[in-house]
């Protein structure tokens, strides 16, 4: 299913050594691919939400600094380089850890050799997100097979966790996309996830296009919707877990997970390793990411002539706040599910996957 290019968010093509990515600004109405190629157009796709998602956001970032070594291998090139490329976004944890991993592969060879380095490591970890994102859809398949009920099994998402967030398959979306392909039913209610309605313009688009039968709905509907009993499991991803168990998302995901716990529907959190922050002992100490607050105050869409337009939705000088993210406590999750494993979300589940992580 994920064997083509064409389904990946980041190319990168062997003979011209370009890196592409979808612009995912565009999205739904447009499928543009955008060479990358300057360190300021990495920051800008990273910045302006080209790209998104945790895993995709740290891909982009190696990518990007191996661009920059290519430019000047120097130790004063590569900790500017870093640094310019870690203050794009403040909360995915992956960017971080991919910068790191990169630095750590060049920092003790010669100038020369660092570009090369540094673009083979930017390589593997684009692989080993892809494997892991796969690994993730197989554990997280497993827990879906527990809750069948015989009929189509219901499971609600928030943000868009899929392929486009990561390289291929995705992390909440991955558990669906193997259900969906082992001929489970699912159908999959998708918040539309305002500000940037990640749900409605990248979730839905991505799950059309693989046949999975999904349903936007309003944000706020979601609580209802459980009520009803018309949910049989959420799942999101994360953008940085912390070493207890707390799991930083996109804004509305802790109103989903209190609703979940209400209704005793359990909330899954699909993750790779590198969204666990070790050193970040408690969700209080993520940092929130405050965006520009014209996300809230306006919208972007297609007028009747299929023009892509933004329009206004506040009255002029209103006052306005814009979180991008929100902090569930670990106590309201029901399962990590990771590449190595599903674990509980706790100190003690968190101790167990690094054990898993160490071969123990
Ligand atoms: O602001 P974004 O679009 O980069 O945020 C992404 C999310 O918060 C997603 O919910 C996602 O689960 C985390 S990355 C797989």
């Amino acid at each position: 299913m994920f064997g083509t290019d064409e389904l990946c968010s980041l190319r990168w093509d062997p003979v011209s050594e370009k890196v592409e990515v979808i612009d995912q600004t565009l999205l739904p109405h447009t499928l543009r691919w955008c060479h990358l190629d300057s360190l300021e157009a990495f920051c800008h796709a990273i910045s302006t939400m080209q790209v998104r998602g945790a895993p995709l956001i740290g891909i982009t970032a190696a990518f990007g600094l191996a661009h920059a070594l290519s430019q000047d291998a120097s130790d004063e090139n590569l900790a500017g380089a870093a640094a310019t490329l870690l203050a794009t976004r403040p909360t995915a944890v992956n960017l971080r850890w991919a910068l790191q991993e990169v630095s750590v592969a060049v920092r003790n060879l010669a100038p020369p050799e660092r570009a090369r380095a540094a673009l083979d490591k930017a390589r593997a970890l684009r692989e080993e997100d892809i494997a892991n994102c796969e690994r993730i859809g197989d554990n997280g398949l497993q827990l879906l097979r527990t809750l069948g009920s015989g009929d189509s099994l219901n499971i609600m998402t928030h943000c868009n966790a899929g392929w486009l967030a990561a390289i291929q398959w995705g992390t909440a979306l991955a558990p669906i996309y193997k259900a969906h392909a082992s001929g489970m039913p699912v159908h999959v209610w998708v918040s539309e996830t305002r500000p940037r309605n990640q749900g409605t313009n990248l979730t839905a688009w991505e799950l059309q296009r693989a046949g999975v039968p999904c349903t936007i709905v309003a944000d706020n509907s979601c609580g209802q919707l459980m009520r009803q009993g018309r949910v049989d499991c959420v799942i999101v991803g994360s953008d940085r877990t912390a070493a207890n168990g707390d799991v930083c998302n996109k804004v509305g995901t802790y109103l989903k997970a209190l609703a979940a716990q209400a209704n005793g529907i359990p909330f899954y959190v699909a993750l790779p390793e590198s969204t666990i922050d070790w050193d970040c002992p408690g969700g209080e100490q993520i940092p929130i990411e405050e965006r520009d607050v014209a996300e809230v105050l306006s919208i972007a869409g297609l007028d009747a002539g299929g023009e892509l337009r933004e329009v206004n939705l506040a009255a002029a000088h209103s006052q306005a706040l814009n979180p991008a993210f929100d902090v569930t406590p670990a106590a309201l999750v029901k399962a990590l599910v990771t590449e190595h494993g599903n674990f509980n979300a706790s100190e003690e589940g968190l101790r167990k996957l690094r054990a898993a992580m160490n071969g123990a």
